[in-house]
């Protein structure tokens, strides 16, 4: 199950750029971008990097973008761009050539300490509704704790239907 996204990407990627999308995509960026400028951001679950490279748009210092699909993340990877908003090469590369996002295949499930922990900003969209069950909701918070600065800003997003 976890890794169900590898077999759908395409399809996914697809939805992704219509409306109930983007309109989630406008409520995120009015909420968080204001948050944004110089943080160090971890999203947690980017997929196939929807919002990703938005995060260098809103003016993020760096984003390590985590996911435990392989595939969504080459994806993402390779799009080197926001599928909604359009990111300047400029902003993809720091004034002496740092890599400003860089990926890692990981499962939120687990824990553990990321490489540029802690961050200012931990995000993720339609991370929690993934949780095997209640074991695990509590772990992907213990990973977010863990990832997280002090005083640092935590924001999740998915809604429940029905
Ligand atoms: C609905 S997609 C959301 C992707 C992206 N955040 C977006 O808004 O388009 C859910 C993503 O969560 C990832 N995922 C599911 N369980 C995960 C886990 N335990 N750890 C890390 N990523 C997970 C999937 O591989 C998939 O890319």
């Amino acid at each position: 199950m976890s890794t169900q996204y590898n077999t759908i990407q395409a399809p996914y990627d697809y939805i992704r750029k219509k409306s109930i999308a983007l309109i989630e995509h406008e409520n995120i960026r009015t909420t968080l971008a204001p948050h944004i400028p110089n943080a160090r951001v971890l999203e947690l679950a980017c997929g196939s990097g929807f919002y990703t490279y938005d995060f260098l748009n809103w003016g993020a210092a760096s984003v390590l973008a985590v996911d435990i699909s392989p595939v969504m993340i080459e994806h993402a990877r390779a799009s080197g761009s926001s599928p909604v908003g359009t990111t300047p090469a400029s902003v993809l590369t720091g004034n002496n050539n740092n890599k400003k996002v860089d990926f890692l295949l990981a499962d939120c499930t687990k824990p553990e300490r990321y490489p540029g922990a802690p961050f200012d900003v931990v995000f993720g969209a339609w991370l929690l509704n993934y949780a095997p069950d209640r074991r695990g909701l509590l772990d992907m918070f213990r990973n977010i704790e863990m990832n997280l600065k002090e005083g640092g800003q935590v924001c999740e997003y998915y809604y429940a239907a029905g």
